[in-house]
């Protein structure tokens, strides 16, 4: 998959480790920010991944703030995005077998780096069921439009 992620300063030192850990299990990933730890504000770096990803750019999104909430609720006001926070994995593999998602979230003052890449890898392991879980999906869509 080609990937795209981002973060805010609270997320910065955390990405690095799942930049490496997503290169290792074969994927292509794109950093969108930031590119350093100064305080900064989440929303952008949530918008600037989900365009992406809802773009076509790129296959899914990885997103990262202290609680990965306000970030996923950033990039959830791009059309066509499903982001989905995660604590554990079993939720991150549920999320895209069932909603579809296309971003996925995680919080670095709620994960360590280990729990991070369990999700992760739960996450892009898990391939969208369809049947009657897509006119859910279709249903979630119809309300954005
Ligand atoms: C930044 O202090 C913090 O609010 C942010 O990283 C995130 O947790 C927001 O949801």
């Amino acid at each position: 998959m080609k990937l795209a992620i981002g973060s805010d300063h609270v997320g910065f030192e955390l990405k690095p480790i799942i930049i490496d850990y997503v290169k290792e299990l074969g994927h292509e990933i794109e950093d969108f920010g930031p590119n350093s730890s100064e305080r900064t504000d989440y929303p952008q770096y949530g918008k600037k991944v989900a365009e992406e990803v809802a773009s076509g750019n790129f296959d899914g999104g990885i997103l990262i703030c202290g609680t990965g909430v306000g970030i996923s609720i950033a990039a959830n006001k791009v059309k066509g995005i499903r982001a989905v926070v995660c604590s554990e994995p079993y939720s991150a593999k549920l999320s895209k077998e069932h909603n579809n998602t296309n971003i996925v979230a995680f919080g670095s003052r709620v994960v360590g780096s280990e729990l991070a890449k369990m999700i992760v890898k739960e996450w892009l392991d898990a391939t969208f069921e369809g049947g009657r879980h897509a006119k859910r999906v279709e249903m979630i869509q119809q309300i954005e439009s």
